[in-house]
């Protein structure tokens, strides 16, 4: 009779558990089936009321069933936790296939688009690229250019100071003396693009940081021809063919002779109007030929080689290329700005 109630129990546990689908349920048949106050353990607590012949054999089928319905449920409990979790993992996936948000892609900086075709037209006609630091010394910046302590052409290019002898370089000038001690007397055909500081007005037309480009030609026989020539060619190539140069004497300590290199007015053709001034001209670099103290300090014997020299003002091409009326748009960033050449750029 108790046999069985015991196996009816059995069977009725057994059913229960491989037919519960959730944890929840689980639990509750462990407090069904395995609790103190259950059907079996209240079996087991009789067992003393039995005959001692009958106790052992119950109380084994008891304990057997007990681990049984135990055992059924562990093994239940693992199966549903597996499955729980490959439901969440499923849940969870991340569906990568799915379409990102479009990004604009900004236009350039007609700065940037300027400095790239200046760039390209030298490099065309043979020119490398050479770089320098932002940060210089006295030394490289003024001494090795012909500009001593004291020389009055110091005045003109104040700059900001790092200590005594370290500061923000005021052209990419000093990159003409790097490159002529690097290259131990041999020929030398370099471009630098590069920025520069110098103290001064923020306006329209002036910032206290713009940008050059500095050229560079070093060999035999190099003279004033060959820097008209090379000139003139970057005009045509950067503003058009109709596009004329005229060199005016200047001065600057690190070439001789200097030059000033104008070109004639776009809005005009050169009979002189309001953007000229009336001069027909408009002024766009400064240049000329290597002075023979800057070739004997940086390690050229003058007495062999001779070259010239120039600096281009990138700002100033971009501004009278694209008619930009202040020097500080360049840096601001603005969008209104910026969208405006995206086009021609
Ligand atoms: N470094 C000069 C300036 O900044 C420009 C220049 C470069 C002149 C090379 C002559 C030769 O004004």
């Amino acid at each position: 009779m108790e046999n069985q109630n015991i196996n009816k129990i059995y069977d009725q546990a057994m059913d229960e558990i491989s037919s519960s689908s959730t944890s929840e349920k689980l639990q509750e048949l462990k407090i069904k089936f395995l609790a103190k106050k259950s059907v079996l353990m209240s079996l087991l607590s009789t067992l003393g009321t039995l005959p001692p012949e009958e106790r052992k054999a119950m109380g084994q089928r008891l304990n057997e069933v007990k681990a049984e319905i135990s055992k059924a449920i562990e093994e239940k409990e693992n199966e549903l936790r597996k499955a729980e979790m490959e439901k969440k993992l499923k849940s969870e996936t991340i569906d990568i296939s799915l379409p990102s948000k479009k990004v604009e892609l900004g236009g350039q900086n007609p700065f940037y688009v300027v400095k790239d075709e200046i760039t390209d037209i030298f490099l065309n006609m043979g020119f490398e690229v050479a770089d320098g630091p932002e940060v210089e010394t006295d030394l490289f910046n003024f001494e090795l250019l012909n500009i001593p302590q004291d020389h009055p052409a110091r005045d003109m290019q104040d700059t900001f100071y790092i200590s005594d002898s370290l500061l923000l370089r005021t052209h990419t000038s000093p990159v003409q003396a790097h490159t002529m001690k690097e290259a131990n007397g041999k020929p030398i055909r370099i471009i630098c693009p590069g920025k520069t500081y110098r103290r001064d007005d923020d306006d329209a037309t002036h910032s206290h940081q713009f940008a050059q480009i500095e050229g560079l030609v070093i060999d035999k026989n190099i003279n004033i021809g060959h820097l008209k020539a090379t000139l003139e060619l970057f005009v045509k190539k950067m503003f058009g063919e109709k596009r004329e140069i005229r060199l005016r004497p200047s001065y600057f300590p690190f070439t001789e002779p200097s030059v000033e290199v104008d070109i004639t007015c776009a809005s005009c053709g050169g009979k002189g109007c309001s953007m000229c001034k009336g001069t027909g001209y408009i002024e766009i670099l400064g240049g000329g030929m290597v002075h023979p103290n800057v070739l004997k300090m940086n390690g050229y014997d003058p007495d062999v080689y001779s070259g010239f020299a120039f600096g281009i003002g990138i700002e100033r091409v971009a501004i009278l290329r694209y008619g930009i009326d202040d020097i500080r748009k360049f840096y601001q960033n603005d969008v209104r700005f910026l969208n405006q050449y995206r086009k021609k750029a």
